[in-house]
């Protein structure tokens, strides 16, 4: 079961796809958890992404691709994955599918752009975990602790307004063609295409989550 979730930023990709990959007990691959965690390691890849990150632009894509593709090889990925976070440019999706990752199903989260910066802003993470909160919409039982660890939790250095208007237009500009990419894929004639499922992202978390179920269940991927 190999599933692409898309969306712009806050959208709620993340939140989602901790619950697929609980579900169906496959990986969750989120190239922004993966970026994090090198720029907290000091490895040369984090150093290389760190100002990228930090100005809500996006990372080289020869990087990217090459550090997914790596990814892809590990063995927890032989019985599927859900991407979150890559591909995010045209050039990435054609290597990701030149590189024969057949995808079953592709998600797209759509989100309008204000709602985005009330649900970043409010956004509080664990960094050790990469467990998502918000401060109203999905509070911790203790304002400020993770549920699990009662470590403190953080606020991204990338979820200032600011930066979350710039990501955003980044991403209008250079992510939101790839939906008419994966669109035009799910309707082609090929031996192996993706399902393509369009979910309004307004609702609640629970409700978006039990749409995106009803549309996998109906698809008969056993978990
Ligand atoms: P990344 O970490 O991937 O960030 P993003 O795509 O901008 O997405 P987010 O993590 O901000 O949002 P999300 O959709 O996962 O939302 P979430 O579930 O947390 O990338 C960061 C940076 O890394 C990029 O800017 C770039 O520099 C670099 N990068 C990464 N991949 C790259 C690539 N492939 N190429 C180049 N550069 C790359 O939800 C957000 C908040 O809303 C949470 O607080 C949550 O609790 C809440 N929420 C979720 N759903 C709902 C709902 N339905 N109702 C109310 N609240 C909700």
């Amino acid at each position: 079961m190999r599933i692409l979730l898309i969306g712009p930023p806050g959208a709620g990709k993340g939140t989602q796809a901790k619950f697929i990959s609980e579900a169906f007990n496959i990986p969750h691959i989120a190239t922004g958890d993966m970026l994090r965690l090198a720029i907290k390691s000091g490895t040369e890849l984090g150093k290389a992404v760190d100002k990228a990150m930090k100005n809500g632009q996006l990372v080289a894509d020869d990087i990217m691709v090459a550090l997914v593709q790596e990814r892809l090889r590990g063995d927890d990925c032989a019985n599927g994955f859900v991407l979150d976070g890559f591909p995010r440019t045209l050039p990435q999706a054609e290597a990701l599918t030149r590189a024969g990752a057949e995808l079953d199903v592709v998600i797209e989260i759509r989100v309008i752009d204000e709602e985005i910066v009330r649900r970043i802003t409010g956004r509080r993470i664990h960094p050790d975990s990469g467990r998502i909160y918000h401060v109203i919409y999905s509070p911790p039982k203790n304002a400020g602790v993770d549920d699990q660890t009662g470590e403190l939790l953080i606020q991204r250095e990338d979820d200032q307004e600011e930066t979350v208007r710039r990501r955003l237009e980044v991403y209008h500009k250079q992510t939101e063609p790839l939906t008419a990419y994966y669109q035009d894929l799910s309707k082609n004639n090929l031996d192996h295409r993706p399902q393509y499922f369009y979910e309004s992202g307004r609702g609640s978390i629970d409700e978006v989550k039990e749409d995106i179920f009803r549309y996998l269940d109906a698809l008969n991927f056993s978990r």
